[in-house]
Order: structure tokens, then sequence, then C-alpha cells
């Protein structure tokens, strides 16, 4: 079919080149944005004088009808056409003769998709932090439910000190709230209009610029135009965050896995989130969070390939450019099902109180409470430090934990040790002595979900898109 372009051509594209070239298969995913794009560019034109009002009525009329049918499947967006801006724009023209030829009047597809696609990316930094923020909902959740639910912390994967369920917990809410704070950022940034900018100059036409940036929600319009059609820092920068989001998400993933093993024990995932074995009956395999692990990866691979296909550039537009599109939206939705699934799961999943605090007792996590007990007593920290290492070493051969051998027992190791050692020992008396900001204490914890809890009753104040 003729091109929109076509008028200095003698001659057909290759038929493999202009597939090679098309873009239609992925970019009609903003199709709604390229006509609320179209939309506001039409509107600026009628104040400006450009397009008469009935123009104007005439091909905001049709968008919108074009919209819906869309929308509603009576119209199909098909590969006759190169890509999304094109076929509106042969849609309209088709359905409303000349005065559709007039809405491409001061602008390049250059701006227009460096329009499109921030209004895409736009809304869906808006959508992914509601998912976070449904996310931090869950974990504050599980927090509160879990502030005495004692387990062991780990350092190098070797028990290490107790802490609670509530404080490990945590410690992913903070990582969740900083994704949300990194998103947020992005929109801050990214939230200028780049229509007008043209193909790379701007144009002669006296275009409102302001105004269109207005009627699109946007802070303002951008201040350079080759800048403005040639940017797609926000497109990294949220892959980066993206990836960022994938990277807590596996982290998270990776020890529920390990937690759901029948050496740990310590979840259960719940059989909506679990899947079985075509072979051993058996099996309940946490596939899930295991897939969610996985799909890591496809989100680095659209940061490092965005990167890689920008770094060369020079300005102003250039169609190695269209390569952001497939790998961005492929990255929002696999983030966002992973967001939605990664909820699911630990909303669902069953916590083995029991079992974690086992795994405690068993780890010697209270050794270094142990030796600030005897330094409580006059003992030098380094002497303290060496004489519960050879109890400990005692304990396991013999197979038991600190608290269970008897005082005189302990006595035979430093004459410091009295009676209520056992309490200062205990796990829970471990755990709620640590009472300084961020630490795992009762105290300490209560006050860091209030803390939270403000933070979650506060909206972003972004409008939603
Ligand atoms: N499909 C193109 C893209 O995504 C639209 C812009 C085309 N501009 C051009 N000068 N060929 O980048």
């Amino acid at each position: 079919m003729a091109q929109l372009w076509g008028g200095r051509f003698t001659k057909d594209t290759d038929e493999l080149a202009y597939a090679f070239n098309a873009s239609i298969l992925f970019d009609q995913k903003f199709f709604k944005q390229d006509i609320e794009g179209s939309k506001a560019h039409v509107r600026m034109l009628a104040a400006q004088g450009i397009l008469t009002g009935q123009e104007s009525e005439e091909i905001l009329t049709c968008l919108d009808e074009i919209c819906a049918d869309v929308e509603s499947g009576a119209l199909a967006i098909t590969e006759e056409y190169e890509d999304i801006h094109s076929f509106v724009e042969a849609v309209l023209i088709d359905r409303i003769g000349d005065t559709g030829k007039k809405l491409h009047t001061g602008r390049s597809r250059n701006d227009q998709v460096a329009l499109d696609m921030r209004l895409y990316t736009r809304l869906e930094i808006c959508y992914t932090d509601l998912l976070l923020k449904e996310l931090l909902e869950t974990l504050y959740k599980i927090m509160e439910e879990n502030l005495d639910t004692v387990m062991p912390g780990f350092t190098h994967l070797q028990k290490a000190q107790p802490v609670t369920l509530a404080h490990h917990v945590g410690a992913y809410f903070e990582m969740f709230r900083r994704d949300r704070g990194r998103l947020h950022d992005i929109y801050e940034r990214m939230n200028y209009c780049p229509l007008g900018a043209g193909a790379l100059a701007g144009t002669t036409y006296p275009l409102d610029r302001e105004l269109t940036a207005k009627e699109l929600d946007f802070y303002g319009p951008t201040l350079n135009s080759m800048d403005s059609v040639s940017d797609r820092d926000y497109v990294i920068e949220l892959l980066s965050a993206l990836s960022t989001i994938m990277m807590h998400l596996s982290r998270f993933c990776e020890e529920i896995i390990l937690w759901n093993s029948d050496e740990y024990r310590f979840v259960e995932i719940d059989d909506a989130y679990s899947t079985g074995s075509s072979i051993m009956p058996q099996k309940k395999n946490p596939d899930i969070a295991e897939l969610v692990r996985g799909k890591t990866g496809r989100v680095y691979g659209a940061l490092v390939s965005i990167l890689t296909t920008m770094k060369g550039l020079p300005l102003a537009y250039n169609k190695d450019m269209q390569e952001d599109k497939e790998l961005t939206f492929d990255a929002i939705d696999t983030v966002k099902g992973c967001l939605a699934m990664f909820t699911g799961m630990i909303a669902t999943m069953h916590f083995h109180a029991d079992r974690m605090r086992e795994s405690a007792k068993r780890g010697f996590t209270n050794a270094t409470d142990a030796a600030d007990y005897l330094v409580g007593r006059g003992v030098p920290f380094r002497d303290a430090h060496g004489i519960i290492g050879q109890i400990v070493l005692t304990c396991m051969e013999r197979g038991i934990a600190i608290e269970d051998l008897t005082l005189e027992e302990l006595q035979t190791f430093c004459p410091a040790f009295e009676e209520d050692v056992f309490d200062a020992i205990s796990l829970d008396a471990c755990v709620d002595r640590r009472l300084t900001i961020g630490a795992p204490g009762r105290e300490a914890m209560e006050q860091a979900l209030a803390a939270q809890r403000a933070y979650l009753a506060e909206d972003w104040p972004a409008k939603e898109h």
C-alpha cells in the first residue's frame, strides 16, 4: 500500500525490508496514547487558529470513534500499516477525507512516538506503584502478626543471631519502599511533554507547547527539541528501577524456596501457588517463586539492551530507538505479573513458627548474647568469646543448646555464670533486648511499624493518567 511518506519514492519497499522496518505489531500497544496525544495536538492547533473550530471538531470526533472501534474490536489494527501512527492517520483520512490530512500539521512521528512512549510508561509507572503498594501492605500484615516469631538471622547462610520473622520481612519492606521511591523520582523527571519538538528542530507553526503539555497533564514542555526526540533516559531509568524490583523479588523468592524445602520447613507455600511433578507423586514444587526468580533475567536483559542500543547514537532521532519498545513493554508486563503473583503467594503462605524457633535454638544464635552476659559480669570480651566458643564446642558434641547445660556445668567453663544466665540467653530475651532503632526487639519493631503505617497511609500524589 502507499506509504504516508511515499511522495519522493519511485519504487515500492522490498517486502522483507517493509516487514523489518514496521513496528505496528508492537507499537499498537499504545494506540490509546497515540490518539490521546493527537487529540491534544488538534485542540492546540485549533486554539492557535491553525485549524478551524469545525475541522478540529470533526477530527476529534473521528479520533474518538477510532478509539472506540479499536477497543470494541470493530476496527482491527492490521499489518498493512507501518506503525500505529500511520494506522490512525490513514483511518482518519479514510473516514473524514481531506480534513483528516490536516492532523499531522506541525508534527513529526519523532515527537509523536516520543510522546506516546512517555504517556504509556508514565501510566505503567502508576500501575506498578499500586502493585508495589499492595505488596507492602501484605508485608506489613505479616510483620504485625509475627513480632514474636523468633527465627535465626543468617550471615553467609549460617545461623548468626536470633531475629523475628517480622524483622526479616521488614528488610524487604524497606527494599520495596525504596523501589516505589525510585518510580516516583523517575515520574518527576520524565513528566515533561516532547510534543512540538517536530522531527528535531521544532516547527515554524506557532504551536503552543505549554497548552499541549497542560492538556496531557505534564508539568510543562521539554526544553530542547533535539533532546526531546532522542531522549530515552526515562526508559533506561525505568528499566533500571524495574530490574531492582526484580532483584528484590528474586532474593525473597530464593529465601522462600529454601524455607519451603524439607530441610528448613520454615514455610509452606499454599497449594494454589505450588505445582506437582509428572513423575514423582510426593512433590509439591515452588514453581511460582522459581519463575519470578527466573524472570529477573529478562528484565535485566531489557536494561542492558536499551543501554547498548543508545550508546552510539548521534543526535537526534535514529530508527535504532524503535528497539526500545518491545523489551520495555515486556519488562513492564513481566514485573507487574511477578508482583501480583508474589503478593498472592506470600499472602497465602503458611509460616511454621515452631520450626523457626527450633532452628534458632539449635543454631547457637544466642552465643553472642552469652558472651555479652559474661562481659556484664566483668569478663573481657575477647576472653568471653573464647569461653563461649568452648561451650559451643561441647554442646555440639553433645547435640544440645547452651541453655540445656546446667548452671554447674556452665560454671566449670567460667565461675562468673549465675542463675540469671538462663533468662539472659533465652531467645526471646536475646531478641527483645535489641532495642536500637532498626533492631528486631519488640519495642524497636513497634516504632518501625508505626512509621511504616504512617507511610502506607500516604497516597502518592501523582495523578492517575
Ligand atoms: N516506529 C517509529 C519508532 O518507534 C516511529 C518514529 C518513526 N520516525 C521516523 N523518522 N522513521 O521509533
